[in-house]
């Protein structure tokens, strides 16, 4: 079965960041929002990431930074054997892992 890895920016302002790495498996289509759900559903229930339409860009709270860009979860697809470094954005206030404060 093929995996993709996803490296994650965990924490919160108190403990500081931690990357962490997760490996989940791949499914034609899967955007890095779906790879997050399969983390929390199977791994971490504990992972935080904000969210409203889960896909097309409308809502925007899905923003992060991915391999040192900034893009939308639900709209970058996950790719087969590749890894992801995904952390919260850096012009708003970190609230705890992907979650940043709504300026
Ligand atoms: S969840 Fe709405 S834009 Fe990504």
């Amino acid at each position: 079965m093929s995996t993709v890895t996803l490296q994650v920016v965990r924490g919160d302002q108190q403990s500081g960041p931690v990357r962490e790495s997760y490996d989940v498996p791949y499914r034609d289509g899967m955007s890095l929002l779906d790879a997050i759900f399969w983390i929390r559903e199977h791994r971490d229930p504990s992972l935080s990431v904000r969210y409203s339409c889960r896909s097309a860009n409308a809502c925007k709270e899905c923003s992060a930074i991915v391999n040192g860009k900034a893009g939308y979860l639900c709209t970058i697809r996950a790719v087969p054997e590749q890894e992801f470094q995904i952390e919260p954005l850096k012009a708003r206030s970190w609230i705890k892992d992907l979650v940043t404060a709504l300026d």
